[in-house]
């Protein structure tokens, strides 16, 4: 491969400044934090940002039929096949933080560039993925790219999917140049890959406990989102008496707390609503419908489908005591994932005995792990904090989570 070379400085460093170079991509004023759905300027921004890292490193990048961005690191002789495969996303959910995502790309970048300046020469392929729309934050369903790759969504639903603004993912695909009618399981693009390794900043306390500034992934827990609508009678908020009213958002208040109460009764259980929309949404307007999202997660998947049934039939029960009805559509499933136990105690061992710890957050390695051998790094997180302005990592861990992938891509492509 051809490469521009890289001074020794900018090594591990690499890591720190790929980072510090798309600090002001997607800044949100309104909300703090990032604001980088898929397919918007900020998210293509850092499309164009990746391809330029990754050709500047002599990698050869292409984008596949559902989106995925891959970035080659060829071997002589060797087709792209059995290839060690390692990345993450840059989308984010609304007002996020930093490095959910980019973290795992700028350090995917930085390891070549550490295995690169150690003089390394692979035996076979290394790649870096970027998956789109691993929040789902734009179209509903979480790690999009990597399900429609996988085939664990099929391409009819997927296209179907509408963002706020109406557009369905296939108008969006199309407007960016994609065709809809080729996205879809890709069997010979997972063949490419001979195992898949995601590194990402750590979204709890986990690592900040162990006092370790990385970790191996044990586990993910199991999730899924599923959309409830309230629908009730539309009306004025100035001339309806108040015993007269059919009003959806009192209903779905009152569904909101049965969540949270239904989760208490469930050891491990984690339920969340974090998103609802009145129908039409004005001051003085008793609302026609409300639409609220629900997030439900359990280590044990009959746990989370008993969960999310209680929720529904307390849902239903207020909102027939409102004079209202409710209605319940599942967006998306992931059963828990217990990770490859040879991939991660491997894991561990290249990176001097890092920790395993299990995880409550989603990825695109979840959903690769149900098809090839698939690892993943944690890197500390020392406020805990994700999915909020307030997630952080350190400079020295960043380096450090880098240094660790590439001493796990060595291993496995030396
Ligand atoms: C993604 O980060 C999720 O866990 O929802
Ligand atoms: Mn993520
Ligand atoms: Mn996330």
């Amino acid at each position: 491969m051809t490469t521009t070379p890289i001074p020794p400085s900018t090594t591990a460093q690499s890591v720190v400044s790929l980072m510090d170079s798309i600090a002001d991509v997607g800044r949100d004023t309104a909300r703090g934090g990032y604001s980088r759905p898929v397919y918007s300027t900020p998210e293509l921004d850092l499309r164009s940002w990746f391809v330029e890292a990754a050709e500047r490193r002599g990698l050869e990048v292409e984008t596949d039929r559902n989106g995925i961005l891959w970035a080659w690191w060829d071997v002589p002789g060797h087709d792209r096949t059995d290839a060690v495969v390692t990345g993450s996303h840059l989308d984010s959910v609304p007002g996020g933080g930093a490095y959910d995502g980019p973290l795992g790309v700028a350090s995917s970048l930085a390891a070549v560039d550490v295995l690169q300046q150690r003089g390394f020469a692979p035996s076979r392929p290394i790649a870096i993925a970027v998956f789109p729309e691993e929040e789902g934050s734009r179209f509903g369903v979480a790690c999009l790219g990597s399900r429609l790759f996988t085939g664990a969504i099929t391409p009819a639903k997927a296209l179907n999917l509408r963002d706020a603004e109406g557009s369905t993912f296939a108008d969006v695909l199309r407007a960016n140049g994609q065709d809809p009618a080729a996205v879809g399981v890709d069997r010979a693009g997972l063949e490419r890959i001979g195992l898949f390794l995601e590194l990402h900043v750590e979204q709890g306390r986990g690592l900040v406990d162990l006092d370790a500034p990385v970790g191996v992934a044990s586990s993910i827990l199991g999730h899924g989102r599923w959309r409830l609508s309230v629908s009730g009678q539309g009306n004025h908020a100035g001339t309806t008496l108040m015993a007269d009213r059919r009003d959806p958002m009192v209903a779905a208040a009152r569904a909101v707390v049965a969540v949270r109460d239904i989760a208490l009764l469930h050891e491990s259980a984690r339920a969340t609503v974090g998103r609802l929309t009145p129908v039409p949404g004005g001051t003085n307007v008793i609302a026609s419908r409300v639409d609220f999202w629900l997030d439900v997660r359990h280590p044990d998947d009959a746990v989370t489908a008993a969960v999310v049934e209680q929720i529904h039939a307390a849902a239903r029960a207020v909102a027939a005591e409102e004079g209202c009805t409710v209605d319940l559509v599942e967006e998306s499933l992931s059963a828990t994932v217990h990770f490859d136990t040879a991939v991660a105690t491997g894991l561990s061992a290249a990176t001097g005995g890092s920790p395993l710890l299990p995880t409550g957050a989603g990825h695109d390695a979840g959903v690769l792990s149900a098809h090839v051998p698939t690892g993943m790094l944690f890197v500390r997180n020392p406020t805990g904090v994700s999915h909020s302005p307030e997630e952080l990592c350190e400079d020295a861990d960043a380096r450090t989570g880098a240094v660790a992938l590439a001493d796990t891509l060595a291993v496995h492509a030396g």
